[in-house]
């Protein structure tokens, strides 16, 4: 009965909705369902978020303005710090993060947090959907137990509970929230039904599996494959690089096999929020099972070294031209993770300046993304006066190739270039010594 009543709420979209943790993911989710119709609150720990959000003002490159103003104007979506809230909601999604700590270990900190927020609330037909990225097992094992606490309500008859891996790709425009097929598990076969028919109202394709740690593991083999591509794609330049090969037309070569060959591209380093970090959950997860998570622990080695590869290759370039790393100037292009996005977080980039600082170079950036540079113990301003600022440099090096970048001007008033994208593949002649490339 309690599942049927919901079921009809949420096909009528009059249930009440909430997003805890507007983020990169939770904020995009949220505007999904005000875009379906239902009343929506995210609520945040954030309260200059919170109000960035009620005055229109998005801080998620793939949110306008313009779009959060819709929903805000029509009501149907607000922000809050307040938990209370939830008292009044039906449907509660969670996207709060999941870092790892620093000795490599997941930190459950912010879903065992957010879990104990919103025990206090839960009441008979309220189903509860965990988005953030982790290892299997969490949702019956630490959400259901923190929710349950203190309660006599049943999962999969009084409350529903599941989990569904967010697949959002930042910066990209052809999948959204809305059209990226969602994965939906559930801890009882009803609460599979009640959350792929919540979502179901919102989201274009909907895939339910049998349980929630069939939907946690789903994500987790996604980004453990990336890893796993990226990182031996990362490998492939290296030894390409001992033999004098170009990799980019290997790659490329590759690529024109119609079956069995996927492309991925090197770079100097794996970043962002995911695929450096979730494949570590997995592999902590194995561990307490006796098990070493072998392909995962070799990937993450290549990667941990590519910045030290990235910046020996930087330095050997100097070299030949009778140039030492130390004094020299070096302007990094491009310091966010990948293209045409504004986040920083595990961006190769960080670990490249600090190497570059520590052999004495002298070391600037432009990225049109992220005008200013706060993290990881840097403070820095994008250059402005781009032209100059390559002019001057001793060897510009293109770290992250966003699209919005004059590479024909780098190109052409550069000292020397270290490229780890090939952006500069349909502009610099290949026997061009000036441009160096990964
Ligand atoms: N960014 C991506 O591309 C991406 C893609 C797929 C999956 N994910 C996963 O989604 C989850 C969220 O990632 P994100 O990138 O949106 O993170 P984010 O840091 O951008 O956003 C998380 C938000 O949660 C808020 N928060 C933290 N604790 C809270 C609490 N107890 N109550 C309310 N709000 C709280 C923070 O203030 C922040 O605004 C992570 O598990 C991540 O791995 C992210």
């Amino acid at each position: 009965m309690i599942k049927e009543e919901l079921m009809q709420l949420i096909q009528q979209r009059r249930a009440n909705v909430a997003v805890i943790g507007l983020g990169y993911v939770g904020l995009p989710l949220a505007l999904t369902f005000a875009k379906a119709g239902f009343y929506v609150v995210g609520v945040d720990s954030d309260e200059e978020k919170v109000e960035k959000l009620n005055n229109n003002e998005s801080y998620i490159t793939d949110v306008s303005n313009a779009e959060l103003r819709k929903h805000v104007d029509s009501g149907r979506f607000r922000a809050t710090t307040d938990y209370s809230v939830l008292a009044e909601i039906d449907a509660i999604s969670i996207s709060v993060p999941t870092p790892l700590r620093k000795t490599g270990d997941p930190d459950m900190s912010f879903i065992a947090l957010a879990s104990q927020q919103i025990a206090p609330y839960l009441h008979r037909g309220m189903v509860i959907v965990l988005e953030s990225s982790t290892y299997p097992g969490t949702t019956r094992e630490l959400v259901l137990s923190n929710l349950t606490e203190n309660s006599d309500l049943k999962v999969g008859e009084d409350f529903f509970l599941a989990f569904s891996p967010e697949r959002v790709d930042p910066g990209r425009k052809d999948y959204t929230t809305y059209n990226t097929p969602k994965v939906v598990g559930g801890i009882t076969k009803n609460c599979t039904e009640v959350a792929a028919a919540w979502y179901g109202q919102a989201l274009e394709t909907i895939v339910p599996v049998s349980t929630s740690e069939v939907a946690e593991m789903t994500k987790l083999l996604e980004n453990t494959f990336r890893m796993i591509n990226i990182s031996m794609i990362n490998e492939m330049a290296i030894m390409c690089d001992r033999m004098d090969i170009d990799v980019w037309e290997v790659v490329d070569a590759a690529a024109t096999k119609p079956f069995g060959f996927m492309k991925f591209t090197p770079g100097p380093g794996l970043g962002g929020h995911c695929i450096p970090v979730d494949p570590m959950y997995l592999s902590w997860k194995m561990k307490t099972l006796n098990y070493t998570a072998r392909f995962i622990d070799l990937a993450s080695q290549i990667d941990s070294n590519m910045s030290r590869y990235v910046v020996g290759k930087i330095q050997d370039t100097l070299n030949r031209f009778k140039k030492p790393l130390k004094g020299s100037t070096i302007l990094l292009m491009g310091i966010a993770y990948k293209p045409d996005i504004n986040d920083l977080r595990e961006s190769p980039a960080l670990d490249i300046i600090h190497l570059l600082l520590d052999k004495g170079a002298i070391v600037g950036y432009h990225d049109p993304f992220i005008p200013e540079l706060h993290a990881a113990g840097l403070n820095m301003a994008s250059e402005t006066e781009l032209v100059a600022a390559v002019e001057k440099a001793d060897m510009v090096a293109i770290i992250t190739n966003h699209s919005k970048v004059d590479y024909k001007m780098i190109y052409e008033k550069a000292q020397l270039i270290f490229d780890a994208r090939n952006a500069l593949k349909d502009i610099a002649p290949a026997e061009d010594i000036k441009v160096v490339k990964l």
